[in-house]
């Protein structure tokens, strides 16, 4: 029999085949600071910030890549560990300009802890990179090359990850530089999943937190917040929260907290938006029209679609996102009935991703010139602002959202984990093919076939005694598996980030594939316990559909158009 045990600062601990001394420490709270690790990724010991002693080994050795081996003698806070520690992160603050004032980032900072912790000096090494540029990808994400560090995360995460290659190194040692690549056939989609990988917020949300605080400080205006459904499982994070609780209704209260005058949840605008595309699917396939139907609701992934494979432009559904339809109806429906002018309204989501940021500055999104969406913030800038407004999110009392853009169905939901949009148009659908009156039994609730966080997902799906070819795409770099047989399926989900909007680009840090299964189960676990799961249930989307169709406003606020892109 093994023995697999090891010493860490002269104390017994098991490790399981193939374990590195970092995780055995973390597993038992030692703790071993760490930057450019991260379990999505293959071990690039670029920062050597986790370096450790063992016993026998002549230098130094990096803890997120040694492999606990019997009888090793670790040890993690040795004068030397120490000492070498120490010099390895002054010399990462020489490579990263401290810009802390205005970093979204300084509640969390992992750096400015480590000074702390260490005793550091920031500024021992002149600021060496201080004069390089800040790249901006559209509005949306940007890399501040005066704040980078080397760790290559977001080159892995663009790459490797997304399958975009948009970022490359250039240059060679201290010269060496992340950038966009001069290949003018690739192209940023927005995805912001360097940010989420980025350790030190050099590769960040493009923030637009001053300007939101700005509007809240203008009488004249009505500043009304809604929130994409994926929040209530994934912000608690930043305040203590186990991955996957359910917050909505502390969420709730710290946006009314910060001075939004109305708080709207986005899941009710999700099944205004499974409405519209179930109905269009169906629509398709009696018309036949053309299949498959996909999904548009991601930007990324219209985006992608944009510059890589603008042929399948026609195959996306015309159906807005759920935050569009969110805007459009509070500066239609809800301004009419507030009998406000929708110029007065400022609409604010907060979204788990960086790519909503340019969807909703889309002109294409106008209604009557007015756009449904004015800001967009992450749900890392939210939390940043909760914080920074000194509001005890744990400690709020619970509150709902408003009506009457606050009813929402377990299908609404859904929307923010991958599998999710199809599962909640599938309902729908169903319903509306069988009739009201079939029992909705667990069986035709849940399509288990689209859930789940395999790369690509196939099911068939009988609906009315017809087959539904389904295929859900979890990840933007897998649509390259389904591309060459598109004629396979009747209606296909793509979701660009891993998990789908749960592992969004605008989620907290850390975010992982097992921290992205936690939040899902949160998701369905708010389904199930819903009174009301199928979209084509909700009285009041409906209501609000039928008063958009009678005064001629469907298109302009339910459908929309998208462009083969060239820049
Ligand atoms: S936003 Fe996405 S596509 Fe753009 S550089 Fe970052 S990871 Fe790559
Ligand atoms: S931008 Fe961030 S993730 Fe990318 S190499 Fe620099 S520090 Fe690492
Ligand atoms: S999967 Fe969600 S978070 Fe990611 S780009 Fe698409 S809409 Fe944004
Ligand atoms: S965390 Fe180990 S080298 Fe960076």
């Amino acid at each position: 029999m093994l023995n697999n045990k090891i010493k860490i600062n002269n104390k017994e601990y098991d490790f399981n085949e193939g374990e590195t001394v970092l995780s055995v420490a973390t597993r038992n709270g030692i703790q071993i600071p760490t930057l450019c690790d991260h379990p999505d990724f293959s071990v690039k010991e670029n920062c050597r910030v986790c370096v450790v002693e063992i016993k026998g080994e002549h230098g130094l050795s990096t803890s997120c890549s040694a492999k606990a081996k019997p009888g090793m003698e670790i040890q993690t806070n040795s004068d030397r560990v120490e000492k070498s520690r120490g010099l390895n992160l002054e010399m990462i603050f020489a490579e990263h300009i401290e810009k802390c004032a205005t970093c979204i980032w300084r509640f969390e900072c992992k750096l400015l802890k480590y000074a702390k912790d260490y005793n550091l000096l920031i500024n021992t090494f002149s600021d060496r990179k201080g004069k390089r540029p800040v790249y901006r990808f559209k509005n949306a994400v940007e890399l501040d090359s005066s704040q980078c560090i080397d760790c290559r995360n977001c080159v892995d995460a663009c790459s490797v990850l997304q399958g975009i290659d948009y970022l490359e190194i250039k240059g060679k040692g201290r010269n060496q530089e992340v950038v966009p690549t001069a290949d003018v056939r690739k192209h940023c989609i927005l995805c912001g999943q360097c940010a989420l990988h980025c350790p030190v917020s050099a590769a960040q949300e493009q923030p637009n937190w001053q300007d939101v605080e700005r509007e809240m400080k203008n009488d004249k205006k009505i500043v009304v917040v809604q929130f994409a459904p994926s929040i209530r499982v994934s912000i608690g994070e930043d305040f203590g929260f186990d991955h996957g609780e359910i917050v909505t209704e502390k969420l709730v209260s710290s946006l009314r907290e910060l001075g939004f005058d109305y708080v709207f949840d986005v899941s009710f605008a999700a099944d205004i938006t499974t409405l519209v595309e179930a109905g269009e699917l169906l629509e398709r396939i009696e018309k036949k029209g053309v299949m498959p139907m996909m999904t548009s609701c991601c930007p990324g992934w219209v985006n992608y679609v944009e510059y890589y494979n603008p042929e399948l432009i026609p195959n996306l559904t015309t159906s807005r996102s759920p935050q569009i339809h969110g805007g459009g109806v509070i500066k239609t429906y809800w301004a009419k009935k507030m009998n406000v002018d929708p110029k007065n309204i400022v609409v604010v989501s907060i979204m788990p991703c960086t790519a909503k940021k340019y969807e909703a500055s889309r002109e294409e999104m106008a209604i009557n010139n007015i756009l449904p969406v004015d800001y967009v913030l992450t749900t890392r800038e939210l939390s940043f602002m909760i914080k920074k407004n000194n509001i005890n999110f744990a400690n709020l009392k619970e509150s709902k959202a408003d009506n009457p853009l606050g009813d929402y169905t377990g299908a609404g939901v859904i929307f923010g984990g991958s599998g999710g949009v199809m599962e909640s148009a599938l309902r729908t659908a169903q319903y509306v093919l069988e009739g009201p009156k079939a029992k909705l039994t667990k069986k035709r609730l849940e399509f288990n076939g689209v859930r789940g966080l395999e790369d690509v997902k196939e099911t068939v799906v009988t609906i009315a005694g017809k087959d539904l070819r389904i295929g859900v795409v979890n990840g933007i770099k897998h649509i390259k598996e389904l591309i060459p047989r598109l004629n396979e399926f009747d209606y296909i989900e793509v979701m660009t980030c891993p998990g789908g909007c749960i592992g969004g680009g605008g989620q907290p840090i850390p975010t992982s594939k097992e921290i992205v299964k936690k939040r899902i189960a949160g998701l369905y676990r708010d389904d199930t316990n819903s009174k009301i799961r199928v979209s084509a249930q909700n009285e009041s989307a409906k209501e609000i559909v039928e008063w958009l169709e009678d005064n001629k406003l469907t298109h302009k606020t339910l459908h929309t158009k998208y462009f083969k892109n060239l820049d």
